[in-house]
């Protein structure tokens, strides 16, 4: 099923203020990408200011925690994102599985605050290497898709709308500079829609699942024509207009 594109930013922990200049470079770039869905998310401190700056694009948090407000230092709530104008979180990111112990259950939990809250969500799944090597690839990531989508009324509602996406990131190929072979992503992408249909139904079709891990102007066109892919989410290259712009453009060259 064609969906449109969606090529996301994730900005990590980069990004001062004096980054909002790539931001409005990005967003003004977006403009002649009509048929493309674009959005960034940078870190907490500068969701406000992007919003306030830039209207063309998407922004989103890249974690949040389940409760909606409360004791819990250092943390930020979905309803706290929605209200500087967010419209989406990235959950479960393999970096947060592994600096902060983040495990299936407790991603689905913020998945689900998240959408209560109004937010779009982008629930990330992969394998390690070591998995991968061990023929375990697509077990694993099935499972983690089983596990930490959102369920519920509320869920049913967000997929028929197009606020549910997954991001498939191998492990191993974020921010190493090594992609996935395009077959390989296209078997991933094929397991991660059945369990999609699996969870949804017919409507886990709507579900765009995005490619991410070492994204570049040079893959970006392969990646993003193949068979399932439906965007991309992008680490490094979503720093600068000039690194980010050309994927956008190599999505909107697939359009149509
Ligand atoms: P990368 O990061 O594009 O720098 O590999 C992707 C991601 O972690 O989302």
């Amino acid at each position: 099923m064609p969906h449109r594109p969606y090529i996301v930013g994730n900005w990590k922990m980069n990004g001062t203020r004096a980054m909002l200049a790539e931001a409005r470079a990005i967003a003004r770039g977006a403009a002649r990408y009509p048929d493309v869905d674009i959005a960034l998310a940078p870190p907490f401190t500068l969701i406000g200011a992007l919003r306030a700056e830039v209207s063309e694009i998407g922004v989103g948090g890249q974690d949040c925690h389940v409760a909606v407000k409360g004791a819990h230092t250092g943390d930020v709530s979905a309803a706290m994102l929605a209200d500087i104008g967010a419209d989406f979180v990235i959950l479960g990111h393999s970096e947060r599985r592994k600096d902060h112990g983040e495990g299936d259950a407790l991603i689905r939990a913020k998945a689900e605050a998240a959408l209560a809250a109004g937010l779009g969500v982008i629930v990330c799944v992969g394998e390690t290497l070591e998995e991968r090597d061990a023929g375990k690839a697509e077990a694993i990531v099935s499972g983690q898709v089983d596990g930490s989508i959102p369920l519920g009324d509320a869920a049913a509602e967000a997929v028929a709308t197009g606020k549910v996406a997954v991001a498939y990131e191998p492990v191993w190929a974020i921010g190493t500079g090594r992609v996935a072979a395009v077959e390989d992503v296209v078997a991933m992408h094929a397991a991660v829609r059945a369990r999609l249909v699996a969870a949804y139904g017919e409507a886990g079709e709507k579900v765009r699942i995005l490619y991410g891990g070492s994204v570049n102007a040079g893959n970006a066109a392969d990646l993003l024509a193949a068979e399932g892919v439906g965007g991309a989410l992008v680490g490094g290259a979503s720093l600068t207009a000039d690194a980010f712009l050309p994927i956008v453009a190599a999505a909107g060259a697939g359009e149509g």
